[in-house]
């Protein structure tokens, strides 16, 4: 039931904080070590893993993208990430030391499936990230960690990437742990910072009245561009394919470094652009840059909506819409920042009078490849 919301899309939103919390619980220790006996993998096997791939399709890929800035920090394996569809026929290089993350909300994602039997076959490592128990792809996979975000009925997946990521995170963080990698502090300290999150995730959803509004005003647009850097990057993508699904509105997100070779282009007068700003503390500090790319497309006339942490000063003279998210590491920010462009495209999609659950064309599990 929807429990008062207007959609099951706004009921799930509006369910991250507890989602993520599920996700996480029994799975950090008191004393910040983390604890994933469901990788039934082998201490031997975890240290002789040499690269990881991430496969997924949709939304569950944007959360892979997100996986590799982290996995790739925190242990130095070398992560891929590839799209389901294209994993098995572009033969990738595959053995027994490679993990393979399949990961996917409803467990029944035909193309996901197609992928998971091809690694095994190969004698890769499949570890699913799943969300339905039972399901297929847990089944087939060697391993399980499952997403405990409860049932997703609306078609658009939100608290399911949110605790996809963070399984990743879970997934990154321990295998780092495993096998004792320089950044040791860091990671012991984002086991506390993981803890922070569902609180977080509160504070954003209290605060999203003034992006309802904002959505209304965009419900006639023909196109809107999302810019991100880092893993500000993958939430564009995925602000951009909320968008696209929910809203019938095109729709695309950038890499911001990237608009100055050709997209730019399609920047004119009273364009909506949104802009997700990394932290200005972000060791990885790309802050910079993308203040000055909020800079170049508003003198290009964009219109310009950014999502910036809480005392980002930096970005005010550049912004005609700001949403404020509260302060988050730099790899951990897109469990905060993805929530307003969820809401966004849930208001522009209701303002123009659609079904925000069942959007035309759509099904909530792709069973055919
Ligand atoms: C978008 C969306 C889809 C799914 C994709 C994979 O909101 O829901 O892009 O993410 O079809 O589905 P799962 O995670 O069930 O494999």
């Amino acid at each position: 039931e929807k429990d008062g919301f207007d959609w099951f899309m706004l009921k799930e939103i509006a369910e991250q904080p507890k989602a993520v919390a599920d996700t996480l619980l029994g799975r950090l220790s008191d004393t910040g070590a983390l604890v994933l006996d469901e990788l039934r993998l082998t201490e031997q096997e975890l240290r002789d893993i040499d690269k990881v791939f991430v496969v997924a399709c949709g939304t569950a890929y944007h959360a892979g993208l997100i996986a590799k800035y982290a996995i790739e920090h925190w242990t130095r394996i070398p992560v891929e990430v590839e799209l389901a569809s294209e994993f098995r026929y572009r033969d990738p290089v595959l053995d027994r030391s490679t993990l393979v993350v399949v990961v996917s909300q409803s467990g029944e994602t035909m193309d996901t499936l197609m992928a998971l039997r091809h690694a095994r076959e190969q004698k890769a490592k499949v570890l699913a990230i799943c969300n339905a128990n039972g399901s297929t792809i847990p089944r087939e996979s060697d391993a399980v960690l499952y997403t405990h975000a409860g049932p997703e009925v609306a078609v658009a997946s939100t608290k399911g990437f949110l605790t996809q990521v963070v399984a990743c995170y879970l997934v990154g963080a321990f295998l780092a742990q495993v096998r004792g990698v320089k950044y040791a502090d860091e990671v012991a300290a984002i086991v506390d910072e993981l803890r922070a999150l569902p609180e977080k995730v509160t504070e954003v959803l209290a605060t999203m009245e003034p992006v309802r509004e904002l959505a209304r005003s965009l419900a006639t647009e023909d196109t809107l561009l999302f810019l991100g850097r880092h893993v500000g990057y993958p939430v564009a993508l995925e602000g951009a394919l909320k968008l696209k699904e929910l809203a019938y509105i095109h729709a695309e997100g950038f890499a911001a470094g990237e608009l100055k070779h050709g997209s730019i282009a399609l920047i004119d007068q009273g364009t909506p652009v949104v802009v997700i700003v990394p932290s200005p503390l972000s060791r990885e500090s790309v802050h910079g840059k993308v203040v000055s790319n909020i800079q170049e497309v508003r003198a290009r006339g964009a219109r310009t909506i950014v999502i910036a942490e809480e005392g980002d000063e930096d970005v005010v003279p550049f912004a005609d819409h700001l949403i404020r998210v509260p302060r988050t590491p730099t790899l951990l920010a897109p469990v905060v920042t993805t929530v307003p462009l969820q809401v966004l495209a849930c208001e522009i999609a209701a303002t123009r009078g659609l079904d925000v659950d069942q959007p035309r064309n759509l099904a909530k599990s792709v069973t055919v490849e």
